[in-house]
C-alpha cells in the first residue's frame, strides 16, 4: 500500500528510472546545466581547453580532472555569490591524452597529470541569469580563484609532523609536502574551512621491493603499496615517487587536508592528528561541550570507521583559534556489536529475528595528542600507520566505509558502506550482513545521549542496497514496491528538510545501469523511501552532491571510464557531444519554474 501523505517534503519530484545513456538525466520539470568542465579557464591568462595541445602550465590555470567533492560556501553580500571548492581525485590518462602509451608516458603528459590533480577554489555566481534560472557561472579571475596542483606547497601539521617517518631528502624537516593526491570526499567546517581526504595514494608509488626492512615492508603492504613500476610511471620523472630513492614520501600522503578558501595565499594543512588512511573525507559536528568531532571512513574492503575529537573547544567568531582545533585531540576507531544471535546472521542478508540489523558500539581510543593507547606503538607510529594501530585494537572490519556524515539536526551519523565482494558468509556480521556484497548498505550511528564526543553509540542499518526485487535488500521497512533500485552508496549529503541524499559509485557493474543520485527520507512514515533524482553519463560516477533549496550540484567524475576506451576510441562524449573527449564536470540542476527542489 502507498504510505499516506505523499513523499517527504524535499523529495516531491517524479523519480527517474534507471538509465544507461551517455547523458545526464533529471526529473520532469527540472533543468540542468554544466557549470565548469575539465580544462575550463579559471583565469583569463589561461588558454581555452585544447585536448590536442595540453600543457602543464595551461592545466595549472584551468579546472582539473575528475572532480569529486564539492562544497559551496558563502561569498560577500550578494546572496547568490558563492565560493565553490572542488577536489580532483585522479587522472584517466588513456582517455585524456592523444596517442597515450601507458608503457611510455611522456614528460609532458606526466606534468599535465600533476597539474590536473589537486584542488580548485573558484567563485561562482547566480546573478548573471534570469530570476528563475538556477544556473551558475564561474567568475573568471576572482581574487579567491585558486588551483593547488601537485607542485603546490602543503604544510604537514600536528603530532606526526617532523617525525622520522615523514622526512625526505627534499624536506629534511618533514613539514612541507608538494601537493595532495587522490582527494575523494570532504566536508566544510563550522569555521568556514574545507576538509578533503587523500584516498588511494598508494598507487602513485613504485618499487616497494627496494624496501628491505621487515617492519617497513609490512607497513607498505598494509597500505597496498606495490613492488615494481607504478601504473602512471611518474617515478621516471621525479625520484620522490620511487621508494628506492625516497622511502618516506609515501607517508606524506593519506591525510585529511584543511584549506582556507577565503585566503588565497594560505598554505593548506595536512592534519596528522586525524590519522593516515585511505581517507574518503572528514565531516565535523561539535560535541555538547563544543569540541570539534570529525567523522571519517577508510575506503577499502574490511577497513574501519574513525572519529577524531579535538582537545580544545570551538569559539564562536574566533576563526584563528578554530583553525587550530584539528591539530590536537584523540583519534578513535569503531567497534560494532550486533544485538541478534550471531547464528541468525548467515551472510544471506535475511533479517534476524528482531527484524533489524542493529546493535551497539564503542569508540576505541588510539592516540591522544602525544600519548599512544596502542601497546608497542609510539604516537607518531599510530598516526602514520593508523591501520595497523586499529588492527591491534580489534576494530570492526566494514564493507568499504566511504562518506560518513552527521545529520545536521539529529547528529545521527550516516555511513555509506559501498560494497565488499570479498566478504565470506563466515565473515558476515550484523553491520555487514551480506557475503559477496555487491550493493553495499547505509548505516546509522547514534552517539550516546546524542553527544558527538561520546565513547559509545547505537547503530542500525537504514538501507541494505540493491534492486528491491532482490530479497536481500532492506529499505528501513518501507514498501519495497515504491522505491528506486540503488547500489554502491558512496557520498552522502542532507537537504534543509533533513532528507538524506546518496550518490553512487559502481552501479554499471552491479545493477547494469549508470551511477545516480537519490533522495531518501530518514524519519517519519516515509523513512526508507529511496527516490532517484539524477543519473550520470556512461562510465561516470556521481560525486560531491550539494543540495540547496534551489539547486542540486553534482560532480560527474570519470565519464567514459570504460575498460579499453582510449582517446581515439571513447566510450563517452559527454558533455560536449559529437566526437569530443569526455570531460569531468560540475552539473547544476534546478527547477524550470524557479521553485524549490522537491516541493510541490
Ligand atoms: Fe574515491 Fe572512496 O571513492
Ligand atoms: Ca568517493
Ligand atoms: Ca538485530
Ligand atoms: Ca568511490
Amino acid at each position: 500500500p502507498h504510505a499516506p501523505g505523499g513523499p517527504a517534503v524535499g523529495l516531491r519530484f517524479e523519480p527517474i528510472s534507471q538509465q544507461t545513456g551517455d547523458r545526464v538525466t533529471v526529473p520532469p520539470g527540472y533543468l540542468h546545466d554544466v557549470l565548469v568542465r575539465w580544462g575550463d579557464p579559471l583565469f583569463s591568462d589561461a588558454p581555452e581547453f585544447d585536448p590536442e595541445n595540453q600543457t602543464a602550465a595551461a592545466q595549472a590555470r584551468q579546472f582539473g580532472y575528475n572532480n569529486d567533492h564539492l562544497g559551496l560556501l558563502p561569498l560577500g553580500h550578494h546572496r547568490d555569490d558563492h565560493v565553490l571548492v572542488v577536489n580532483h581525485e585522479y587522472t584517466n590518462e588513456e582517455i585524456m591524452f592523444p596517442a597515450y602509451d601507458p608503457e611510455n608516458p611522456t614528460r609532458q603528459q606526466v606534468e599535465v597529470a600533476w597539474a590536473a590533480h589537486g584542488l580548485t577554489v573558484v567563485a561562482v555566481t547566480g546573478s548573471r541569469r534570469g530570476r528563475r534560472s538556477g544556473a551558475l557561472d564561474v567568475v573568471v579571475d576572482h581574487e579567491l580563484n585558486r588551483r593547488l596542483p601537485l607542485t603546490a606547497a602543503f604544510e604537514l601539521t600536528g603530532p606526526a609532523a617532523g617525525s622520522e617517518y615523514v622526512r625526505t631528502h627534499a624536506d629534511p624537516d618533514g613539514r612541507t609536502v608538494l601537493g595532495t593526491l587522490n582527494n575523494c570526499a570532504g566536508g566544510l567546517t563550522p569555521w568556514g574551512t574545507w576538509l578533503t581526504g587523500e584516498e588511494n595514494f598508494h598507487q602513485y608509488f613504485a618499487h616497494a621491493e627496494a624496501v628491505t626492512d621487515e617492519v617497513a615492508r609490512e607497513r607498505l603492504a598494509r597500505y597496498g603499496v606495490l613492488d615494481g613500476e607504478s601504473e602512471r610511471k611518474w617515478e621516471r620523472f621525479d625520484p620522490r615517487w620511487d621508494l628506492a630513492q625516497e622511502p618516506n614520501e609515501v607517508n606524506r600522503f593519506g591525510w585529511v587536508v584543511e584549506v582556507d578558501p577565503y585566503d588565497p595565499s594560505s598554505t593548506p594543512r595536512k592534519r596528522t592528528a586525524l590519522g593516515r588512511l585511505k581517507h574518503e573525507g572528514a565531516t565535523i559536528r561539535l560535541s555538547d561541550d563544543g569540541r570539534a568531532v570529525a567523522y571519517m571512513g577508510d575506503d577499502e574492503r574490511f577497513e574501519y570507521l574513525y572519529k577524531f575529537v579535538s582537545h580544545e573547544r570551538y569559539r564562536r567568531g574566533d576563526r584563528a583559534h578554530n583553525m587550530t582545533l584539528l591539530e590536537n585531540g584523540t583519534l578513535y576507531v569503531a567497534r560494532l556489536t550486533g544485538d541478534s544471535p550471531p547464528a541468525e546472521i548467515d551472510g544471506s542478508g535475511a533479517l534476524p529475528g528482531d527484524g533489524e540489523f542493529d546493535g551497539s558500539g564503542e569508540w576505541i581510543p588510539l592516540v591522544s595528542g602525544t600519548t599512544s593507547h596502542v601497546p608497542g606503538m609510539t604516537p607518531e607510529e599510530v598516526l602514520v600507520f593508523t591501520r595497523q594501530a586499529a588492527d591491534a585494537m580489534g576494530a570492526t572490519k566494514m564493507d568499504r566505509p566511504e562518506d560518513v556524515e552527521p545529520h545536521p539536526r539529529t547528529g545521527v551519523v550516516y555511513a555509506a558502506l559501498t560494497n565488499n565482494t570479498a566478504r565470506t558468509p563466515e565473515q558476515a556480521d550484523e553491520a555487514n550482513p551480506r557475503a559477496e556484497n555487491k550493493h553495499g548498505q547505509v548505516l546509522e550511528l547514534a552517539e550516546e545521549h546524542g553527544d558527538a564526543a561520546a565513547g559509545t553509540f547505537g547503530w542500525r542499518l537504514l538501507l541494505v542496497c540493491g534492486d528491491p526485487e532482490d530479497e536481500s535488500t532492506y529499505f528501513a521497512g518501507f514498501d519495497k514496491s515504491q522505491v528506486s533500485p540503488i547500489s554502491c552508496p558512496d557520498n552522502v549529503a542532507f537537504d534543509s528538510h533533513g532528507n538524506l541524499w546518496i550518490s553512487t559509485d559502481g552501479q554499471p557493474g552491479s545493477l547494469g545501469t549508470n551511477d545516480a543520485l537519490y533522495g531518501v527520507a530518514v524519519s517519519g512514515r516515509r523513512r526508507g523511501e529511496v527516490r532517484q533524482f539524477l543519473a550520470v553519463p556512461t562510465g561516470a560516477e556521481t560525486c560531491g552532491p550539494v543540495i540547496t533549496d534551489r539547486r542540486v550540484l553534482v560532480a560527474v567524475q570519470h565519464p567514459g571510464e570504460i575498460d579499453g576506451a582510449t582517446y581515439e576510441d571513447q566510450a563517452s562524449h559527454w558533455p560536449d557531444g559529437g566526437t569530443s573527449v569526455p570531460r569531468p564536470s560540475v552539473v547544476v540542476t534546478y527547477r524550470a519554474d524557479g521553485r524549490r527542489i522537491g516541493q510541490a
